[in-house]
């Protein structure tokens, strides 16, 4: 299925509210990403990564409308080296391949645009989904956390896999 990455932008605010509101999305994501989804969150997200240059966070539009989001976070200080990924799609576009290709397309903006020699995520245990695209993505499990975070009532380990420039 064909996607688009490209920036957010505030005529975007309806389709992030309709695909972003879902407990399904939602529930393996950190508290950052709010359930329910609001206009106003929305409109909150959008302005903040309007913010970056280089854009950091790119919408995956798909059949005319922003359905996902995908986002690399360099980090500071004695870690300014290492990036951090996250994304989420619309439960509407799942299991057509599109985050496995958006996740080696953001590696390859994120090798090129920053000056970093790793790039990592942080999956929770129980999300099998995300760990079959971190693998179809040419990333490998580096390390479990055990008992690192607590989501929906439960302590679950977490889970870091990695790529590193070649
Ligand atoms: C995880 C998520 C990003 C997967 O996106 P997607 O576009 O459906 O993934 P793909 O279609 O590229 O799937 C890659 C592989 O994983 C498998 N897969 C996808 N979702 C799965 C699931 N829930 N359980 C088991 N396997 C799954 C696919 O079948 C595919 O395997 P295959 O190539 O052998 O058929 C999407 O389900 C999502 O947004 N989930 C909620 C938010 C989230 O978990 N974000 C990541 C936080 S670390």
């Amino acid at each position: 299925m064909d996607y688009i990455l490209r920036p957010w932008r505030s005529s975007d605010l309806d389709s992030l509210v309709k695909h972003a509101d879902n407990y399904n999305v939602a529930k393996w994501l950190t508290n950052q990403f709010p359930h329910p989804y609001t206009y106003e969150s929305g409109k909150g997200y959008i302005e903040m990564v309007g913010k970056d240059n280089p854009t950091k966070v790119f919408a995956i539009e798909i059949e005319g409308e922003a359905a996902g989001s995908i986002g690399i976070f360099p980090q500071t200080d004695i870690h300014e080296k290492s990036a951090e990924i996250g994304y989420w799609l619309s439960e509407k576009y799942w299991r057509n391949g599109i985050m496995s290709s958006a996740v080696k397309d953001i590696v390859k903006y994120g090798f090129d645009t920053f000056d970093i020699v790793r790039i990592y995520a942080k999956p929770f245990s129980t999300n099998s989904g995300s760990q079959k695209v971190l693998e179809k993505a040419g990333f490998s499990k580096e390390a479990t956390l055990k008992r690192a975070l607590f989501k929906n009532g439960e302590i679950m380990d977490e889970y870091i896999y990695v790529r590193f420039k070649e």
